[in-house]
């Protein structure tokens, strides 16, 4: 089982989003789930819902940006694909039981409360079927982003900071992951650092990927 703990450099063809390249979670871990249908979770601009589409599945996607919505939509309407894309806040949508062979969380987690997550996860879990994945990414208390939060932001749980504007950006303990995806069983874990130069000005970004199977 890969699990790893360490928390080592990587470069940046780790870098999480921003690319029209799949994620790295996404692209390695497809494979090992069964076929059927997946599930996207904050999908963006839909790199991780072109790559399941293409690689036939059945994906529905969820994201509360219209714009982004479209965009996505239109993409894998161009291609041909079985998408379905739904705008929607995750915390209120329901996620049909037993029903993904894979569900996806990539960079959805900073923006949700901890406690908002576990009920997400709870929803994950359960609508996974047999031998489904759960793969999922966040930022750990390590980002650099953590120290700025500290400062500008009110801490109203550990590792959860609302800004003034009242955007919620969470921060994840390194076993804090493993705790969330407890009813599944994890097959990956890595913590690591990277240097994103893939917008704005070079930043490093610590997070971890967590990878977790439905038994
Ligand atoms: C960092 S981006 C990652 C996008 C995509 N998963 C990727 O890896 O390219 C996070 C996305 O989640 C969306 N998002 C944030 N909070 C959300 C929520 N509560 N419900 C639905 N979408 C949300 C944002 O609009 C954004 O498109």
């Amino acid at each position: 089982m890969p699990m790893s703990k360490g928390h080592e450099k990587t470069d940046s063809k780790s870098a999480p989003y921003h690319s029209s390249q799949p994620s790295d979670l996404v692209r390695r871990f497809a494979e090992l789930a069964p076929e059927g249908r997946a599930l996207d979770l904050g999908v963006g601009e839909g790199r991780d819902v072109l790559y399941l589409a293409d690689l036939g599945y059945d994906v529905t996607g969820v994201e509360q940006v219209e714009g982004k919505v479209v965009k996505c939509q239109k993409r894998a309407d161009e291609k041909g694909y079985h998408v379905n894309v739904t705008c929607a806040d995750v915390r209120d949508y329901r996620i049909a039981q037993r029903r993904y062979a894979i569900i996806v969380c990539v960079g959805i987690l900073p923006f949700i409360t901890k406690n908002e997550a576990q009920a997400l996860v709870a929803g994950i879990t359960a609508g996974l079927k047999k031998g489904g994945l759960f793969l999922c990414q966040a930022f750990t208390i390590d980002d650099p982003s953590y120290k700025v939060h500290k400062r500008k932001s009110k801490e109203v749980a550990s590792g959860v900071f609302v800004s003034g504007t009242g955007s919620i950006y969470t921060l994840y303990r390194y076993r804090e992951i493993l705790e969330l995806g407890a009813a599944l069983r994890p097959i990956y874990y890595h913590a690591y650092d990277y240097y994103d130069t893939e917008h704005g000005t070079p930043h490093w970004h610590s997070m971890v990927d967590f990878v977790g199977k439905k038994l």
